[in-house]
């Protein structure tokens, strides 16, 4: 376990070249500070999970990152500085952000859904692309013509993580998979997700309330309250952590 203050970033588990470093990172809406000064870092091919309860800044972290607050400080992306940018050209670097809620356009069907998740690309493997999300997801392709917004919760997440996924990102942001899904399907996202990284190797910052399953699926993980980051470690490293256990796993 480090110290956020005094270790922002990385452990000796991780080992690929970072793809994202927040740093110093404050954002406001409006008058209202949100955050002050977050510091994380996720690495080729990493999971790291960002926990924290309702109102501690996760959502707003996100968008930070995407470009869809008033934000400072500096977040890399590859190396190269993505604050101030606009949220289209942010996901055009590589970026795909599942929001919290709805990842979808509930008027759309599942297939155009997809199709709209690839705008930031030009090559011609579009298609193939969609065919294996359905392979992947059977259920999407059985429901290729039917509207999203008719979907179950479970599938309209998965097909929210499908259409970012469309865009090749280099960085899967996936806000509160678990939010407003029964217990089971929620194991069932999770399982998807880990699936997602063992086949692809996506790399995801994934930011949860349900500690217990996101740190299952994680390689590492931050705490954050109050728009600050006050604990980093391992995914085992915090598993183990009295005040993670008693805040965010319940025993
Ligand atoms: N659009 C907004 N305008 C003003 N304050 C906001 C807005 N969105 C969120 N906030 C405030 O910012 C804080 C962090 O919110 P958020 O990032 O959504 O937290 P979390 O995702 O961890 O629940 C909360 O106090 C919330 O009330
Ligand atoms: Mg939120």
């Amino acid at each position: 376990m480090t110290d956020a203050t005094t270790s922002p970033a990385g452990s000796p588990a991780s080992t690929g070249k970072p793809i994202l470093q927040v740093s110093d990172v404050h954002a406001a809406y409006g008058m209202v500070r949100v955050l002050h000064g977050i510091d994380l870092e996720v690495r080729d091919g990493e999971v790291v999970v960002v926990l924290g309860a309702n109102g501690a800044g996760k959502t707003t972290t996100m968008r930070a990152i995407c470009g869809l607050v008033d934000t400072t400080g500096s977040i890399r992306l590859d190396g190269k500085e993505i604050v101030g940018k606009k949220s289209a050209d942010v996901a055009r670097l590589g970026v795909a952000h599942v929001p919290q809620g709805r990842g979808t356009f509930a008027d759309l069907s599942v297939e155009d859904n997809l199709q709209v998740g690839a705008f930031v690309r030009k090559d011609k493997e579009i298609r193939s692309d969609i065919d294996r999300w359905y392979e992947v997801f059977p259920v999407l392709g059985e429901r290729r013509q039917q509207q999203a917004g008719t979907l179950s919760g479970g599938e309209q997440q998965m097909l929210a993580v499908a259409r970012a996924l469309m865009g090749r990102p280099r960085l899967l942001l996936l806000d509160e998979p678990s939010l407003g899904l029964a217990p089971m399907i929620v194991q069932n996202v999770f399982r998807n997700l880990q699936s997602i990284r063992e086949e692809f190797g996506t790399t995801m910052l994934v930011v949860e309330q349900n500690a217990n399953l996101a740190l299952g699926i994680a390689d590492r993980g931050y705490v954050i309250e109050a728009g600050r980051i006050v604990l980093s470690g391992t995914a085992d490293e915090l598993s183990s952590d009295d005040a993670v256990r008693a805040a965010y796993l319940g025993y």
